[in-house]
């Protein structure tokens, strides 16, 4: 698999990270729980933190990354707690999905990938939600001046206002801009989204 300065940033920062904050769920994702069910995707899922706390409610969960260290851990803590997690290595720019599932979950990937490739992934996971099922997506968008962790190569910020236009036609449940300070007083801007998809007529 091909690797790149942000996928070794996370890698780096996952295999340094205190055991006792791995299991501290972000804003988003305390967000986000309560709308998952069923069978869910978490795409760029990091720790596992979101797909252990869905498992724990009874969902089951895929969940992808290309961080070697992430995968390993959340492997390990599947078997260890006995949750119905899986956990896939995986570059998200170049990845072909072959199941639906009643709730997609991408929290802080999309801005990773170059717009085409954002958007292109977006259509793709938006494909994947079963119809009257959940999307829901939180990425870094425009205003954000926090740029470490980016690769100068392949990054990308939406407009504020362009995921919600991404959902036209959904049913929105929740729909946020925040803003928080970053290192060297830069700032981090996001939106995030929870959806739900029309069902088929
Ligand atoms: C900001 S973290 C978010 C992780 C998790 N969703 C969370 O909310 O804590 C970004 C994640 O995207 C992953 N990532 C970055 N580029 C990737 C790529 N090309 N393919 C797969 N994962 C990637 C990183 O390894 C990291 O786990």
């Amino acid at each position: 698999m091909s690797t790149n300065k942000s996928i070794d940033f996370f890698d780096r920062q996952f295999r340094q990270q205190p055991p006792e904050t791995v299991l501290q769920l972000n804003p988003f994702e305390l967000v986000i729980l309560p709308y998952l069910d069923g069978k869910v995707l978490d795409f760029g899922c990091g720790m596992g933190n979101l797909a252990f706390a869905a498992a724990a409610r009874g969902c089951s969960v895929t969940a992808f990354d290309a961080s070697p260290a992430a995968i390993d851990h959340i492997t390990h803590r599947a078997t260890a707690e006995g949750l119905p997690v899986s956990a896939h290595l995986a570059d998200l720019r170049d990845h072909q999905l072959v199941d639906d599932y009643d709730c997609i979950v991408s929290i802080g990937l999309l801005m990773f990938f170059d717009g085409p490739t954002a958007l292109r992934v977006l259509d793709q996971l938006q494909d994947r939600v079963r119809p009257g099922g959940i999307a829901a997506i939180n990425l870094m968008i425009e205003g954000s001046t926090y740029v470490d962790m980016f690769d100068p190569s392949s990054h990308c910020l939406f407009a504020p206002d362009e995921l919600e236009l991404r959902f036209a036609g959904w049913e929105v449940l929740h729909s946020k801009l925040q803003c928080f300070d970053a290192p060297m007083a830069t700032l981090k801007r996001f939106t995030t989204i929870v959806a739900r998809k029309p069902q088929k007529n």
